[in-house]
């Protein structure tokens, strides 16, 4: 699991763990990681965890390190790739070094990771993919232009994953997450009354659509209708109103 400090990551990491698969936690903050290692091995009574510090703008050191996970694991049957940031981007605002940032975590460091776990799984003609997208990705809204552009892309590589892995056997799911209560969210402007989810409830969300071979998952379902409704938004009067 890529991105598996906190939140959705984390949580289906935890689940990983609890259903009996041996995990690896990849993200950047070791001593964060080492707790949630501790933690599914204690609740386990065995060592099913393994920790790698890294951060996904290295993308040179994906190959080996797959390899090394691959290895390590024993075998692997499912990559998810979870790590992102949305960090906040005022609505006068135009940061190109910040959207870049936003770039490399949330879809290069996604292309590098899910190409290696294509690779591999298109040759074993077996294996699960899960990269989490967000309803984001499916209007360009106001509030975080790149964000919103990193996830469309991201949205529409696994697609084309799916295309070519699906004849092989490989599932590829798109998991479009409304809000769920992670420190991604935190601060940030929120609709009122719009339900957030906790990322256990995502992560079993995500898990139960892997495991039933779904193509696309919104978590909570409804927002499939909620993001119908929104991508039928005229264009002129999506430049008016502040969603
Ligand atoms: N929360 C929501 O409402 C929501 C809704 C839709 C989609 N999503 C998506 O869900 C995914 C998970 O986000 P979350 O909500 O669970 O937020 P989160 O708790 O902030 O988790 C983000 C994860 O990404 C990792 N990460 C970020 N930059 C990284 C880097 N450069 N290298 C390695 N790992 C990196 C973080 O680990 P380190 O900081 O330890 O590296 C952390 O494990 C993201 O892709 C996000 O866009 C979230």
């Amino acid at each position: 699991v890529v991105g598996a400090s906190s939140g959705i990551g984390e949580a289906i990491a935890r689940e990983l763990g609890r259903r009996g698969s041996r995990v690896a936690l990849v993200a950047r903050r070791s001593e964060r990681l080492d707790e949630i290692r501790a933690e599914i091995d204690a609740q386990a009574g065995e060592q099913r965890a393994l920790v790698f510090t890294h951060d996904v703008a290295d993308v040179g050191a994906v190959p080996s390190l797959f390899q090394e996970i691959a290895t390590r694991l024993g075998g692997l049957e499912l990559v998810v790739y979870s790590a992102g940031v949305m960090p906040p981007v005022a609505l006068d605002e135009f940061p190109t070094e910040k959207d870049l940032g936003t770039v490399q975590a949330n879809l290069s460091g996604a292309i590098a990771w899910l190409n290696s776990a294509a690779d591999r799984f298109s040759r074993a003609r077996a294996g699960t993919i899960i990269g989490i997208s967000s309803v984001a990705g499916d209007r360009g809204r106001v509030g975080n232009p790149v964000y919103n552009a990193t996830k469309a892309a991201l949205s529409t590589y696994l697609e084309a994953l799916r295309n070519r892995l699906a004849r092989k056997g490989v599932t590829v799911l798109t998991a479009k997450p409304g809000y769920v209560r992670t420190a991604l969210i935190d601060g940030a402007p929120l609709p009122r009354f719009v339900p957030v989810i906790s990322p256990k409830r995502a992560a079993d969300q995500i898990l139960a659509a892997a495991a039933a071979g779904d193509r696309v998952v919104y978590v909570p379902g409804w927002w499939r209708l909620v993001m119908t409704a929104v991508r039928a938004i005229p264009a002129p009067l999506l430049e008016r109103i502040n969603v």
